[in-house]
C-alpha cells in the first residue's frame, strides 16, 4: 500500500507540473457524456497514458484523459474515460484517478454512468439519481493496508451520496423539466451482462439499477472525505426485465440519444452546486436561527397564539425573543391545507436566508416535505383535482420554492386530535407580504 501511496504522489506531482490548476468539482463521464469536454472552457488536459504507473482505459469509446477547465465559474476536472475492474486492474488501481482528483483539490465528486434498469417502473432512457449503492459483489478498493493520510481504516458509509447535492440535482431536473428517477445502484464486476436470475437477485436485494462501475469509486471518494453525487442513465432494462438480448452497441446508442439532456442536467447541477457551496460557506454561519410553528398545536398550545396560523420566533444575540404571528388565511381547514399555507407564509416572511426549524403537527405534511413526495407528484404531471394532495399542488410548489432560500429542518410534533373549524381566522394573510419585516427588523439592529 505504501507503494500505492508513492505511485499516487508521483502521479500527483506529474499532473501538478503539467497543469497547475485547482479543480473544485471532479466529474466522471460515463457512456454518452464523452463529448462533455467540448462544452467546457478547457485550460489543459493530461492523457492517462502520460502519467507513469497510471491505469489506462482500454474500452472502445473511452479515450482516457483528464480535462481541466471551467463550467461557468466553477473549476472542474473531468475524467473522460474511466478504468473498470473488468479490464484486469486491481480495485486499488481502478480508483487511482478518483484519489488523484481529490489530491488535486476536488472536494466534490460527480459520478455518471450507464446502467441497466432493474426497477420495473423505469424505462430505457430514464435518468436515475443515485441515492445509495450495493458494492458487495466487487472487492472493496479499501482492502489492504490503510493509507491513513487519505482516510480511516473503517470509514462510515451511512450517507455516501450527499443529501444536499441530491437535492440540488432534483431541483435542477425539476427546473429543466427533465424527469428523474431515484434509486440504489448495484455494481457487478462485468464485463458480461447479468443473467435474468442475477437481475432477480439484484431486485430482491433492493437494487434499482445495475452496472459495472461507480460504487467502488464512491467508496474510495467517501474514504477520502469527498462529497459525492451520481446519476445513472438507464440505457436499457436489465436482462430478464427486458426479453431482448443485450449488446454494447445498443447501450451506447441509447446513451448517445440521451447525451444532450444528460449534459444539460449535469452542467446545470454543477453550476447550482457552486452556488450552494458559496451560500453555505459565506452565509451559513451568519444565518439566523428561526423557528416556525405551523399552528399553536405545534407550539404545544392549540388555542394560544398561532392557534390558527403560523408563528415565527427568533432569539437575537442578546437572547431577546421576537415573535410574529400570521393567520394562514383559510377559514376552513381541510387536508393539511392550513398547515401547508402556514408553512409557506412563515417561510415567505423571511426576507433573508435563515436556518429554519419548521414545526408541524401534520405528519403527512412533514413526510411529504422530507421524503420529496412533492417532486414525484410534480414529475408525474398531476393536475389539480385528482386527489386532495394534488388539489394543493400549487401550494406544494410554493412551499418548495420558499424552502429553497433557507436551510430547513422540518420536524413533526404530536398535536391534538383534529383541528377546530377556523372561524377565528379573520386576519387574512394568504401571503407574507404584510409581514415581511421580522427578519429585517432583527437584522437591522
Ligand atoms: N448491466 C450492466 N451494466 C450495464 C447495463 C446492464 O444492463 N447497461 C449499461 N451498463
Amino acid at each position: 500500500m505504501q507503494a500505492m501511496y508513492e505511485r499516487l504522489m508521483k502521479s500527483y506531482e506529474y499532473c501538478k507540473r503539467k497543469v497547475d490548476f485547482n479543480p473544485k468539482v471532479a466529474l466522471v463521464l460515463g457512456s454518452g457524456l464523452g463529448h462533455f469536454a467540448e462544452t467546457i472552457e478547457v485550460v489543459g488536459e493530461i492523457p492517462y497514458c502520460e502519467i507513469e504507473g497510471f491505469p489506462v482505459s482500454t474500452v472502445v469509446g473511452h479515450n482516457g484523459r483528464f480535462v481541466f477547465g471551467y463550467i461557468e465559474e466553477v473549476p472542474v476536472v473531468l475524467m473522460q474515460g474511466r478504468v473498470h475492474y473488468y479490464e484486469g486492474y486491481s480495485m486499488q488501481e481502478v480508483v487511482m484517478p478518483i484519489r488523484l482528483m481529490k489530491l488535486l483539490g476536488a472536494e466534490t465528486l460527480f459520478l455518471t454512468n450507464a446502467s441497466g434498469g432493474v426497477n420495473k417502473s423505469f424505462s430505457a432512457g430514464d435518468f436515475m439519481l443515485i441515492t445509495d449503492q450495493i458494492a458487495s459483489f466487487v472487492p472493496s478498493p479499501l482492502i489492504g493496508a490503510n493509507i491513513d493520510t487519505f482516510g480511516q481504516r473503517f470509514p462510515d458509509m451511512s450517507e455516501i451520496y450527499d443529501k444536499n447535492l441530491q437535492q440540488v440535482i432534483r431541483n435542477t431536473a425539476r427546473e429543466e423539466g427533465i424527469s428523474l428517477q431515484e434509486g440504489v445502484y448495484l455494481q457487478f464486476t462485468g464485463p458480461n451482462y447479468e443473467t435474468p436470475a442475477e437481475v432477480r437477485m439484484a431486485s430482491g436485494l433492493g437494487a434499482d439499477a445495475v452496472g459495472m462501475s461507480t460504487a467502488c469509486e464512491a467508496i474510495a471518494a467517501n474514504h477520502m472525505g469527498m462529497k459525492i453525487c451520481g446519476i445513472s442513465c438507464i440505457t436499457n432494462m436489465a436482462c430478464g426485465i427486458s426479453q431482448a438480448p443485450l449488446n454494447h452497441e445498443e447501450v451506447q446508442e441509447t446513451a448517445n440519444a440521451k447525451a444532450e439532456l444528460f449534459q444539460r442536467l449535469v452542467w446545470k447541477s454543477i453550476v447550482r452546486m457552486a452556488d450552494l457551496k458559496q451560500n453555505c460557506l459565506e452565509e451559513k454561519q451568519k444565518r439566523l436561527q428561526v423557528e416556525i410553528f405551523t399552528d399553536g398545536a405545534a407550539r404545544g398550545n392549540p388555542d394560544g397564539p398561532g392557534g390558527y396560523g403560523t408563528v415565527l420566533e427568533y432569539r437575537d444575540t442578546k437572547g431577546e425573543l421576537h415573535t410574529k404571528e400570521y393567520s394562514c388565511g383559510y377559514k376552513k381547514t381541510t387536508n393539511n391545507r392550513m398547515e401547508l399555507m402556514a408553512a409557506i407564509v412563515g417561510l415567505e416572511a423571511l426576507t433573508k436566508p435563515c436556518n429554519v426549524k419548521l414545526y408541524s403537527d401534520s405528519k403527512y405534511l412533514v413526510d411529504a416535505f422530507n421524503q420529496n413526495w412533492i417532486d414525484g407528484w410534480i414529475q408525474k404531471g398531476w393536475k389539480r383535482g385528482k386527489n386532495e394532495s394534488v388539489k394543493n399542488i400549487d401550494l406544494w410548489k410554493r412551499l418548495l420554492q420558499a424552502k429553497e432560500q433557507h436551510e430547513v429542518e422540518f420536524i413533526w410534533v404530536k398535536g391534538h386530535d383534529g383541528h377546530p373549524q377556523n372561524e377565528r381566522c379573520d386576519v387574512l394573510a394568504t401571503s407574507a407580504a404584510d409581514g415581511k419585516d421580522l427578519i429585517d427588523d432583527v437584522v437591522s439592529e
